[in-house]
């Protein structure tokens, strides 16, 4: 089966990333990530797509609107994965890459996401609130932020004497397996979106 070319978008240190490019190297994606791109130059997400000899590109925020979906294109993207991305996404490209953009979120939504929901943000806004769990999502984008069709979601249990930094540790471990298993599923073609909900085919049809 041809490899779906994938695009990762990054703006940090890309840790999510890094599980998706072992997963395809390891052949335990049918995918190949042809390009990392970040809308911050000193994201170390870059350097580590240098390593493996994936294409880096840097887009300064301001060009976002105007070239990323250029670059896609140009690319043959049929992907687009959001690990870790802080900016935006503009409407037309949402539009273009409707059910075929993937993004990671660090907690159980519709808990803690939304404008100004990423992060560290995300885990304080958690031990403020006093939940006993939290958790990733991976899901679809659509127009809205952090609001598109759910494909998975699994909880960590938080504990009194939890700190962003031990919460955020332990729901990235869960973001680990979450991301590269959404991925793997699409790239089978397994993947269904009906409606708000997104149905996870035996095989692909
Ligand atoms: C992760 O918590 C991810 O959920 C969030 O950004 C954080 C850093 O991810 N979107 P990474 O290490 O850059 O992949």
């Amino acid at each position: 089966m041809r490899k779906v070319r994938i695009a990762v978008l990054v703006s940090g240190g890309g840790t999510n990333l890094q599980t998706l490019i072992d997963a395809a190297e390891k052949g335990d994606i049918n995918g190949e990530i042809a390009a990392v791109i970040s809308d911050n130059e000193n994201a170390y997400a870059l350097e580590r797509a240098r390593k493996h000899g994936i294409k880096a590109i840097y887009i300064n925020r301001k060009q976002l609107a105007e070239r990323l979906i250029i670059e896609l294109q140009r690319l043959d993207i049929e992907l687009v994965v959001l690990a870790g991305f802080l900016s935006i996404l503009d409407r037309e490209l949402v539009k273009a890459y409707e059910g075929r953009i993937i993004n990671i979120h660090p907690s159980l939504i519709p808990s803690f996401c939304g404008k100004g929901f990423y992060g560290e943000r995300v885990h304080k806004a958690a031990l403020e609130y006093g939940v006993k769990v939290s958790g990733a999502t991976v899901h679809f984008v659509d127009e809205g932020t952090d609001s598109g069709p759910i494909i998975f979601q699994e909880a960590v249990p938080v504990y009194f004497e939890d700190t962003s930094e031990t919460l955020a540790a332990r729901v990235l471990q869960v973001e680990h397996r979450l991301l590269p298993a959404a991925v793997g599923l699409f790239c089978e073609g397994r993947l269904r979106i009906e409606g708000r909900k997104v149905k996870i085919l035996k095989e692909e049809v």
